[in-house]
């Protein structure tokens, strides 16, 4: 294993987790960060990140970061972590194909006293059954005795600029008591809210796929609590508002559930409890019934249509909102399509408009065009999907002055005040 002082750091998958930990290693490490995706290195060799999550001072200031999309620049470097997508498939099982691939990186880079720390989000194993068995193929090293592993999961939340990498907690694990001290020892040198040292790689990663996974279920109770008072009349917020009030009640909110965490980490635990014979339920069941809240919502905003006489089929109907949360422009798992999908359903031509979305993006991920500016008086009925500052600050009559008179507006975050729209979550 190297001394601390010795570390030359890659960073593999330079996203909205990679690229902050590039930085922060980069202050204090000779450190390289490698991508695949060449229009990326360009983009940071220019000093510029399109995630927003690194100002252009912040990667200045990193001045011993290299950016590479050569996998043979990785050579000189003992200390690599990936830092790659764990997505799932269309069957909604793990894809690993990245996490692989990566690997094989690793494999073909790293010598003799080597670490390879992984940060993606897995199911507990999949470091040591998926990833080790790959580095050892293509290095012909062997694990524990000329190279080791860990993991360290990432915490970050895109677009919040307080619970950044320095100011959260990092749990660390290692594959062997040694692994595990030096591993907690590089994160404690750039994390300075500290470290939990788990006791095992599985154990940490369990921990990371769990905090996801109970998010998940928690909102889900309040997802299923919305459909149950929508239909006995009763208003979800007035009624978690007094709920509230108990010391020990949870404050979760109903609403989509998007990204590519929560919606997404469950169903690696859920894979690998399948995998070794248990059906999960609970875990299983509130993935359903968050999945379902955006044909809800657009079927809400239908029947308000109807119920106005409102014909649905060629109604005008803007969608305030794609990316998956407020004032980020993150696309990924956006929920906001299932409520584009379903209004599409009813014959209603749907007009999306984010300011913080990159139009192409959105047409290549969803092949969703974008408006740029609506256009006032135009609209049927609204639906205000994503809180953007931009979307409160217009505050509820702005909006309305984008609809025809008489025009439907529903409020999925509820953002604006209840009295004045005409429906809510
Ligand atoms: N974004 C978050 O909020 C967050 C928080 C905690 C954990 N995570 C987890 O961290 C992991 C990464 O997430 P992200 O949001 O940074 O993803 P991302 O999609 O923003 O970035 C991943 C980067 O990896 C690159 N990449 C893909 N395959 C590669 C390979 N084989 N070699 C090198 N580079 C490769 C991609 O080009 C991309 O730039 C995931 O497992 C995710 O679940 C994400």
């Amino acid at each position: 294993m190297p001394d601390l002082g010795q570390a030359r750091i890659a960073v593999i998958g330079l996203g909205y987790v990679g690229l902050p930990l590039a930085v922060a290693f980069g202050r204090r490490f000779p450190t390289l960060g490698f991508d695949i995706n060449g229009q990326r290195i360009g983009e940071l060799r220019r000093g510029h990140d399109h995630t927003l999550e690194v100002s252009e001072e912040e990667l200045g200031a990193a001045a011993q970061l290299q950016f590479s999309d050569d996998a043979e620049a990785l050579k000189g470097c003992n200390v690599f972590i990936v830092t790659v997508p764990t997505p799932i498939d269309e069957y909604k099982r793990p894809d690993l194909r990245p996490l692989e691939s990566a690997s094989r990186t690793v494999g073909r880079a790293i010598g003799r006293g080597g670490v390879a720390i992984y940060e993606s989000t897995v199911y507990p194993g999949a470091t040591e059954e998926v990833c080790v068995p790959i580095i050892e193929r293509e290095s012909g090293l062997k694990f524990n005795q000329d190279f080791f592993a860990g993991y360290s999961p990432e915490r970050i939340n895109p677009g919040d600029k307080e619970h950044r990498l320095e100011t959260i907690l990092k749990v660390t694990s290692g594959s062997t008591p040694e692994a595990a001290d030096f591993i907690d020892a590089l994160y404690r040198s750039i994390v300075a809210a500290g470290t939990h040292r788990a006791s095992s790689i599985r154990v940490a990663e369990a921990a990371k796929v769990i905090e996801n996974t109970q998010r998940d279920v928690n909102i889900a109770l309040i997802n299923e609590l919305a459909l149950i008072f929508h239909r006995l009349g009763i208003d979800t917020h007035e009624v978690l508002e007094a709920a509230g009030t108990k010391w020990n009640f949870l404050p979760f909110r109903p609403g989509l559930v998007g990204g590519h965490c929560i919606g997404v980490d469950p169903y690696y635990l859920t894979h690998k409890a399948q995998q070794i014979g248990y059906h999960p339920d609970v875990i299983l069941a509130g993935r359903r019934i968050n999945d379902g809240m955006g044909a809800h919502v657009a079927r809400r905003t239908v029947k308000l249509m109807q119920r106005r006489g409102i014909q649905t089929a060629g109604a005008n109907v803007l969608v305030l909102g794609l990316a998956f949360k407020e004032n980020c422009p993150d696309l990924r798992n956006t929920r906001v399509v299932d409520i584009v999908a379903e209004l599409r359903s009813y014959n209603a031509n749907v007009h999306l408009h984010d300011p913080w979305v990159d139009p192409h993006e959105a047409h290549a991920e969803y092949g969703l065009p974008l408006v740029e500016t609506p256009e006032a008086g135009s609209y049927d009925a609204i639906v205000l999907a994503v809180s953007h500052r931009e979307f409160v600050q217009l505050g509820a009559d702005g909006i309305r002055r984008l609809g025809k008179p008489g025009a439907v507006l529903f409020d999925v975050k509820r953002a604006l005040p209840r009295a004045a729209v005409d429906d809510c979550l």
